[in-house]
């Protein structure tokens, strides 16, 4: 469809804000020439921009749409994830439409408007997922690799386990035979002991069945409990993201790397396309990269005139590449926490509400690299997989991705995660439901305000995130709760856990009606977004990109991001999507042999 081998970009950024990094010169691009543009200096973006520019013959540029994360402590310091977002400097301040499944509320949908996207501003956890997720991908695509036997190396590729902050010995605490040592992306265990560690271990020896204690959730394995995983460089303390990682300074240096921030992409388009009002073009010889995001990278093919053919013209673009899939079928993951009132004086509420006590911690941080901020907000974790014989799965599909798959999972934290009340002590558990069903999917659209012309490329789509829509989705968030009070009941915690944190808070006895009624009222996103832009079989009639990532019907465009995951992973993203980008690097590279 597009000129063979040539493809163009059209931007528009604001030249008095953009800077390219590693560079001393300011406010100009030297060229508007490149091999390849990357669009989006997000997770997957920075990963693919490092390894492209490992070959010396590559001349690449990444576009990103926000600022520098430099010196930012909120984004450094791991425990002030909940301090990164929503409607912050480092966000893009989504909001969704309505949610029908959620009692009718449009819910904040944070993402990272930074340097290192949102891995720069996400809650940390490190999750891969199962096994029979990326054995999904695989049958999905035609493609074995994205099979899990095959995807495993590029998780090592990327990763960096290191020593937690405090240097405790970590022998039983994780599986070193499934980890990568010498990667960019840095995982690790909490870096600070807490007082609910001893308590919770006790509970699930207690507990035993669904909460046996696991090594390792990591191994494609992820049944059972066991310490949380992080992307935490443990000598440092710091939040480990695409930008601290992939784009550190010896990287920067690369003088066939250049990094423009404050540059937002509206649309691409071929040489024969582009109209004369595009404020800024630049070239692409080889391929441009969207690495957008999963709200982003829909808008963008969108606004290009790349998605459904009616839909474009209906709000005033004109079609150029029938693509009905591009934005349809988002696909996320819905999250509730319980919370109790508990009887400590060691909690991280303080941190939350006195910013006395928080300055000092920081400070204790900034020169000791050790210390509770150097904790994520997750301490143990836990999967679950309901029973195939659940009576939720007689009239329905179990919506999970195969055997040994969990349907829900739990964290743990030493303090209240959600707004922190003026006084107390609290305790958490959270549960994600991993598995939405198949009518759980919602949409990225243009929002066409003046009838008969195109939608502003600057102004927000909307975004419909299609949370809890299926039959067996609140059943699976009620189990998930239901579990939820069993680990809080366990004879271990008596003496800590005082009372629930909040009257309307379903109680061990509450019947199945009042627990789901509470999931209405109160789940939210854990804003894993996937699937706008999905991979599909080559030649396939539905899906957005082949499985080597190349936009279908297109030349010279890729798309490298959460956007092209057909299915959520039953964990949280940013491991897959680090995963994915290694690959996708890898299949760049191959097609791109001089
Ligand atoms: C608040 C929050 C908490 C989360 N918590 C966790 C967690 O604890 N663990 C976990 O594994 N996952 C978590 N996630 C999910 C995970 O972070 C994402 O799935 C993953 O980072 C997505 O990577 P990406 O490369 O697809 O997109 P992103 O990392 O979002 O990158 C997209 C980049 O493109 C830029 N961009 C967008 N549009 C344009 C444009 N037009 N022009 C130029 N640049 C543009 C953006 O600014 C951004 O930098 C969380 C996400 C959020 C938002
Ligand atoms: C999001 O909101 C914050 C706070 O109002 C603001 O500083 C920031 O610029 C906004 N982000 C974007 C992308 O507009
Ligand atoms: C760590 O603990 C394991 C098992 O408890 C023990 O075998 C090992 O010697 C310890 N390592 C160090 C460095 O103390
Ligand atoms: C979609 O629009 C493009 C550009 O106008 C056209 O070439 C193509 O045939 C159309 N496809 C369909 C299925 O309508
Ligand atoms: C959404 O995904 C499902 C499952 O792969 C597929 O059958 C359907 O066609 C997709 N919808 C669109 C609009 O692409
Ligand atoms: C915050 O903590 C400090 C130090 O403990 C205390 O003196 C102060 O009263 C607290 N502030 C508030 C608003 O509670
Ligand atoms: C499911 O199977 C298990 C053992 O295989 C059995 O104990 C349980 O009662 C069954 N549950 C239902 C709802 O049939
Ligand atoms: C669409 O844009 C209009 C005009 O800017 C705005 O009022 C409206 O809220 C937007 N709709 C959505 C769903 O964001
Ligand atoms: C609080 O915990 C202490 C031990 O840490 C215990 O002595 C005390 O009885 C507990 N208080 C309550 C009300 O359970
Ligand atoms: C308790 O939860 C309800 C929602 O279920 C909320 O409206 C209310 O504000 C909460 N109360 C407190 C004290 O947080």
């Amino acid at each position: 469809m597009l000129a063979q081998g040539l493809s163009l970009l059209a931007l528009s950024f604001f030249a008095v804000h953009a800077t390219i990094l590693g560079k001393d010169a300011v406010l100009t691009i030297e060229s508007t020439n490149y091999d390849f543009i990357i669009v989006g200096g997000g997770t997957a973006g920075n990963v693919v921009a490092n390894r492209l520019t490992e070959n010396p013959q590559f001349n690449v540029l990444l576009l990103e749409a926000g600022p520098s994360d430099a010196g930012v402590l909120e984004i450094q310091i791991p425990f002030l994830c909940t301090h990164t977002t929503p409607q912050t400097a480092w966000d893009w301040n989504y909001t969704t439409v309505p949610q029908p499944g959620l009692n009718g509320v449009a819910i904040a949908y944070p993402r990272g408007h930074v340097l290192g996207g949102s891995s720069s501003v996400n809650c940390l956890v490190y999750t891969r997922g199962s096994r029979a997720d990326f054995d999904r991908y695989a049958a999905h695509t035609g493609d074995d690799g994205w099979s899990w036997n095959n995807m495993l190396p590029y998780f090592k590729k990327s990763e960096r386990f290191t020593q937690p902050s405090d240097r405790h010995n970590t022998t039983g605490q994780f599986d070193p035979t499934v980890h990568g040592f010498s990667g960019l992306n840095s995982v690790s265990l909490p870096g600070a002991a807490t007082g609910i560690d001893d308590i919770f271990s006790a509970a699930i020896n207690e507990l035993g069945s669904d909460f046996a204690f696991t090594t390792d959730t990591n191994t494609g394995n992820p049944l059972g409990f066991g310490w949380a995983q992080a992307v935490i460089d443990g000598p440092t303390a710091s939040r480990s993201s695409s930008s601290t990682g992939y784009l550190a300074a010896e990287f920067l240096s690369r003088s066939n790397l250049h990094v423009l921030l404050n540059a937002q992409v509206s649309r691409i388009f071929s040489g024969s396309l582009h109209d004369s009002s595009d404020q800024s073009l630049l070239d692409a010889q080889k391929e441009i990269v969207l690495s957008a995001g999963s709200i982003n990278t829909p808008q963008i093919l969108l606004n290009s005139g790349i998605g459904d053919n009616a839909t474009l013209q209906g709000i005033g673009i004109d079609p150029v590449i029938h693509l009905p899939a591009v934005g349809m079928n988002l696909s996320d993951h819905p999250i509730i926490t319980l919370s109790w009132l508990v009887n400590s004086s060691t909690t991280y509420d303080d941190f939350n509400r006195n910013t006395t006590i928080l300055n000092e911690e920081i400070i204790k941080w900034q020169t000791t690299r050790e210390g509770p901020l150097a904790n994520g907000i997750a301490q143990h974790i836990g999967f679950v997989r309901v029973p195939d014989n659940s009576s939720i799965f007689v009239n329905t599909v179990n919506p999970t991705s195969g055997p040994n798959s969990p349907h829900f999972e739990i964290f743990v934290s030493n303090f209240l995660l959600g707004d922190t009340p003026p006084d107390g002590s609290y305790l958490s558990i959270s549960a994600i439901m991993l598995t939405p069903g198949s009518n759980s999917r919602g949409s990225v659209s243009l929002n066409a305000s003046l009838p008969g012309s195109p939608p502003n490329p600057f102004q927000p789509p909307i975004i419909d995130a299609g949370l809890l829509l299926s039959a067996t989705d609140v059943p699976l968030m009620r189990e998930a709760v239901r579990n939820i009070l069993r680990l809080a009941s366990a004879p271990a915690w008596r003496g800590y856990i005082m009372s629930p944190a909040n009257s309307s808070q379903p109680s061990y006895s509450a019947s199945d009606t009042e627990i789901e009624s509470y999931i209405r009222e109160n789940s939210r996103s854990a804003y894993h977004v996937v699937g706008t832009a999905s991979m599909s079989p080559e030649g396939g009639k539905v899906g957005v990109t082949n499985p080597d990532l190349t936009l279908k019907r297109v030349r010279g465009v890729r798309i490298v991001d959460a956007s092209v995951l057909p299915y959520v992973p039953a964990g949280h993203t940013q491991a897959t999507v680090y995963a994915l980008a290694e690959r996708a690097s890898d299949l760049i590279k191959d097609a791109n042999v001089e």
